[in-house]
């Protein structure tokens, strides 16, 4: 699969239409990704998780020679060969690397804990390992890398498949043609760089982690099969459901939508293009899902002879005013930020389930939560299950991080490319509730196109979320009282309005006056605080509070901000920046960070900080109250 220059074509012309009439929903989008392959895990196949061979190629020449054009034969990591015999037949032959005699890794992972020559290495790696499988004619046979950061190219038995560009979302290719009956060799070229024309940028405050850092699989399906099914309740109070499927008896095909526990199945055919489109009336015993009762039902869909199980939460979410009401009613999400980053003293970006509800479950249950911000890019798809499954709502991102280049229509196609694979993928966890499309971004014309067009593609793709960014204010004196604004020219086009504020930890604005600051809101929408935060080394302690990177310090901005939080009328929730101290190369005070973003309310082992039990009564408080 490439990422193809006609969508990207298309996507300019997107642009040059602004602004665009309201676009009908639909269930593709130009850059939707060619394979959806809804919930992969369910599907027959292989988990290729495990021992991979690995080969460094700083220079690229596994791609190109020195002169460039064809990479030469001692360099082709990706070739079936086995180099020794080869070298002991053909005393001539020259190879310069040896996958099947290499050192082998885990996979998922990332490089930076493999060895310590490869902690900050950044540039190309090669996987590679051998896989054995009995295949099926009347099958068709799919592999799937659900994430490698930052592009990556796969290579079965010697063949180029295909390329994605993008660290956090999936790509699916079809092998039907290059797998073998038996055993097969499978290589991934993975290359963590990025250009200023990436998303995001080379310049982010968080690890790169490269690596193969989620599953890959080998999927097998039926020659017709059900590749996206998305079902939901519409706002409008129907249960609603999207069927596509893939193969060549795609259209005229019976589809049904089973959700045995309601007795409720939604038949009909596929369209021309094997899409099945249908809503009915909503049973009257469906139990909504929500944070107090996260109720997930079993849903069967059958198309031929293909059958995907899925379990999905139903739940509507949408705006009033100033209000934000889940099931109609007026809700205040009680929440915190969170990257994809799982305990412990080395982190690898391997969010294993356990290491999710890990992390999950500090919020649930330590901080008194309903709400996460998962930042800043799409996390793995059983972190999402996860907070359908335990009652999280979930801020869900793309990485249109700080400086993108707004004027390249190749960086808006790899952004809606990963909108679209993020929103593909995850339209049915109940759990989120908003799509953002940007955190932080400088203001100009041609960054609001960019974003406008985003948001018009999560709208199209998505009726039933809300859409959001993260924005920056501006701030005025007079009298003494000191104002923030939100005079984002984005904020007219979101249906949440989100602030990151960080008075009291940057700037020069002494802490004992954070909590008078006040707020406009000219929008009359709902406000989030989706940012704040000091920073504090567990264990360092300063009773005057003067000390940043004091816990006392952090506390104490807690208490000030959140006094602050309770003076404004439009806010409707907050995820402070951040759950836990995480990896950032832009964090290198030898005292206090040694490469870590200290924010955490707890450490990367999970110690507790001071300011995480201010937070954690703050929301008990807010959840034995009713909402404003
Ligand atoms: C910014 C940014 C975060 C960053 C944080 C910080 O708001 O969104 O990614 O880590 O501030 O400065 O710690």
């Amino acid at each position: 699969m490439m990422c193809s220059s006609i969508k990207a074509v298309a996507a300019l012309a997107m642009l040059s239409v602004w602004p665009l009439a309201a676009q009908a929903e639909s269930s593709r989008i130009n850059n939707s990704p060619d394979y959806v392959m809804m919930n992969p895990s369910s599907r027959t196949g292989l988990d290729l998780s495990g021992s991979w061979a690995w080969s460094i190629d700083p220079y690229r020449d596994g791609l190109s020679g020195f002169h460039g054009g064809e990479a030469g034969i001692g360099h082709r990591r990706f070739d079936p060969v086995d180099v020794e015999a080869a070298t002991r037949d053909d005393p001539a032959a020259l190879f310069e690397y040896d996958m099947r005699n290499a050192e082998r890794t885990t996979l998922p992972g990332s490089w930076n804990t493999e060895a310590d020559s490869l902690r900050h290495y950044n540039g190309l790696m090669w996987y590679t390992r051998n896989f054995s499988h009995q295949t099926r004619n009347e099958s068709r046979y799919f592999i799937r890398i659900e994430a490698a950061n930052y592009t990556s190219r796969l290579y079965l038995n010697g063949a180029f498949i295909g390329s994605h560009e993008g660290g956090f979302t999936p790509a699916t290719y079809e092998v039907t043609q290059q797998i073998l009956n038996g055993s097969n060799d499978i290589t991934i070229g993975v290359d963590s760089a990025r250009t200023p024309l990436s998303v995001p940028p080379p310049v982010t405050d968080w690890e790169t982690y490269g690596g193969i850092t989620r599953e890959v699989r080998l999927i097998e399906v039926p020659q017709t099969f059900i590749d996206d099914a998305w079902v939901r309740l519409t706002r409008d109070g129907r249960v609603a459901a999207t069927v596509q499927l893939n193969g060549i008896d795609g259209s005229g095909q019976s589809v049904y939508v089973k959700i045995p526990e309601l007795e409720l199945t939604l038949t009909g055919k596929t369209d021309v293009n094997g899409v099945f489109d249908t809503t009915a009336v909503v049973p009257k015993d469906l139990v909504r899902w929500s944070p107090e009762n996260p109720k997930l039902y079993p849903v069967i869909v059958t198309a031929g002879h293909d059958t995907l199980n899925e379990r999905i939460g139903f739940r509507t979410i949408e705006v009033n005013g100033l209000d934000i009401l889940l099931n109609g009613e007026p809700i205040f999400l009680r929440g915190i930020s969170m990257h994809e980053e799982e305990l412990g003293i080395a982190p690898a970006r391997v969010m294993s389930e356990a290491s999710a509800r890990a992390l999950l479950t500090e919020i649930k249950e330590g901080l008194n939560g309903n709400f996460v911000r998962l930042a800043h890019y799409p996390h793995s798809e059983s972190t999402l299950r996860l907070a359908d499954e335990i009652g999280l709502l979930v801020w869900s991102e793309v990485p249109v991080y700080w400086l993108i280049e707004w004027e390249n229509e190749a960086t808006l196609h790899t952004a809606s490319s990963m909108l679209a694979e993020s929103i593909h993928r995850d339209r049915n966890r109940a759990s989120i509730i908003l799509w953002s499309v940007a955190n932080e971004t400088p203001v100009s014309a041609a960054r609001n196109r960019f974003l406008k067009t985003l948001i018009s593609d999560a709208r199209r793709l998505d009726g039933t979320r809300l859409v959001t960014a993260a924005l920056l204010t501006s701030q005025s004196e007079s009298d003494g009282i000191v104002e923030v604004h939100i005079d984002d020219p984005l904020a007219e086009w979101l249906d949440v309005m989100s602030v990151n504020t960080y008075n009291g930890w940057y700037g020069d604005m002494p802490l004992a006056n954070v909590h008078a600051l006040r707020w406009t809101n000219e929008h009359g929408k709902p406000l989030l605080f989706s940012e704040f935060g000091a920073g504090a080394l567990a264990g360092f302690h300063d009773p005057s509070m003067k000390r940043k990177f004091s816990e006392d310090y952090q506390a104490e901005y807690y208490r000030q901000t959140l006094a602050m939080a309770e003076q404004i009328p439009s806010l409707r929730g907050m995820s402070p920046w951040i759950l836990k101290d995480f990896q950032s190369p832009r964090r290198q005070h030898p005292v206090y960070q040694n490469g870590w973003n200290r924010k955490g309310l707890i450490s990367e082992t999970g110690r507790r900080k001071e300011a995480f039990y201010i937070l954690a009564h703050h929301y008990a408080e807010l959840e034995s109250h009713v909402p404003p």
